[in-house]
């Protein structure tokens, strides 16, 4: 459907995806209006650092600018922050703010991501109790931590692994409560999981596995201790949760359109409204090399979404997808996550886990790479990322193989 280049798009959420979107669709020659509303009070920013540079102090907030102050100004986008949608009219094709005159659409991308899931247990409120997904919220974690600060944190997936890595670093003591046996579960193997959970331990973090948080405890409103379902309790004077991510989708779900955990799109991010696309956080998108539907959390998924909207709306093929890929640094470890890990495909390990850099291979039944995890092997990631999209057919042994260059797997 390539529109009249003319019509008026609003943008609603100016995070990764909605910010990489606006820039597109003035790369790719929309003339018309584009307005990129964001509830945040910045510009887009790149969120996966704010748990790690920007923690250590390595980076500044404006450093983490998605495009130049200027940018917007200089393409004709009206970026508006602050700006809080409340409600979709499909039928007048208008947006309403919590401040402000409604605003109309011939397009609509929704762009609004993901929120936090709340730790639903008594003592919550408590001064201490932080959590982590605006730069705000990373600003304020960084102000607090400091050396010899009991941190509790409750999670151990991404946010909480890397937040625990950059407090300790700054001199925190860290211990993790994870729910499941293992980290990281939602997108790592197990396999992965130890190797982490072993190299965290390593550096000096305390980590309980099969931990269920039941309460934090408070002196005079401030955090005191938290306790856990067992029974046991440990002091602590911040916690941060960081237990996982749920689509913002109330407002698309509110107008009727199709959700299921995450705003329904097909492959070319357009919704069951064909004047709506959704993209990012908290889209659900088909994964056409994965043959199933995923919500995808991640950089790569924004901005290959951004894509999808920006050529189908101005007219131009959209690219086919790539396999999802996601990243996370932990201390002095890069670990690279690309395609979709499922329990019944082998485990092929490449490389010595005890040196540090390796790589895991997953390959179906039918022999097919499906998904790799990297360890401070960023070429070994790179060949197998683009092989996983190619539907690599390979014997295991030659993945394992350190002889077998991947490169020469990957073209072939
Ligand atoms: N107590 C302890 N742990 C819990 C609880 C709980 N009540 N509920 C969930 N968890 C654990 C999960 O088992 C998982 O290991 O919290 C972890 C959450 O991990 P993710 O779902 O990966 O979410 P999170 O780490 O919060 O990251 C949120 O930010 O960096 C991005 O890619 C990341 O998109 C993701 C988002």
């Amino acid at each position: 459907m390539a529109e009249n280049l003319n019509g008026q798009i609003l943008i609603i959420g100016a995070g990764h995806a909605g910010g990489s979107v606006a820039a597109l669709l003035r790369q790719y020659g929309w003339t018309g209006p584009v307005l990129l509303a964001g509830a945040e009070s910045r510009p887009p920013y790149q969120r996966p650092p704010l748990s790690k540079g920007l923690l250590l102090g390595k980076v500044t907030l404006q450093e983490l600018q998605l495009k130049p102050d200027n940018f917007y100004a200089e393409r004709g986008i009206d970026l508006a922050c602050g700006r809080q949608a409340i409600a979709i009219d499909r039928v007048a094709r208008q947006v309403r703010f919590e401040t402000g005159e409604p605003v109309n659409y011939d397009h609509l991308v929704i762009a609004t991501g993901a929120r936090l899931r709340a730790l639903d247990v008594p003592g919550n409120a408590l001064d201490g109790v932080m959590s982590l997904r605006t730069a705000d919220d990373a600003l304020k974690l960084r102000a607090a931590v400091r050396k010899g600060l009991r941190v509790a944190v409750v999670g151990g997936g991404f946010i909480g692994l890397e937040a625990a890595a950059s407090a300790l670093q700054a001199g925190a003591e860290v211990r993790v409560i994870e729910r499941e046996s293992r980290l990281m579960a939602r997108v790592a193997s197990r396999e992965l999981s130890e190797f982490v959970a072993g190299h965290a331990r390593a550096h000096g973090i305390t980590i309980e596995m099969n931990a269920s948080v039941c309460r934090f405890i408070g002196t005079a409103g401030q955090l005191a201790a938290v306790e856990l379902a067992d029974g046991r309790v440990f002091p602590c004077d911040l916690a941060l949760v960081g237990i996982g991510v749920l689509a913002q989708q109330s407002l698309a779900e509110s107008a009727g359109l199709a959700c299921e955990d995450g705003i329904l799109v097909d492959a070319r991010a357009a919704t069951s409204d064909v004047r709506i696309s959704a993209i990012g956080d908290c889209s659900r998108r088909p994964v056409p090399l994965f043959e199933r539907s995923a919500r995808l959390e991640s950089v790569h998924n924004a901005v290959e979404q951004a894509k999808q909207v920006a050529a189908r709306l101005c007219g131009k093929p959209v690219t086919a997808a790539e396999a999802p890929w996601t990243w996370s640094d932990q201390f002095d470890l890069r670990l690279q996550i690309a395609g979709l890990i499922s329990p019944t495909d082998e485990v092929v390990m490449r490389g010595d886990p005890a040196a540090g850099s390796f790589a895991i291979f997953h390959v179906s039944q039918a022999g097919v790479l499906r998904a790799v995890e990297a360890v401070n092997a960023p070429m070994d990631f790179a060949f197998a990322r683009m092989a996983i999209g190619r539907r690599l057919q390979t014997p295991p042994a030659r993945l394992r193989d350190p002889t077998v260059a991947l490169k020469e797997l990957a073209l072939n």
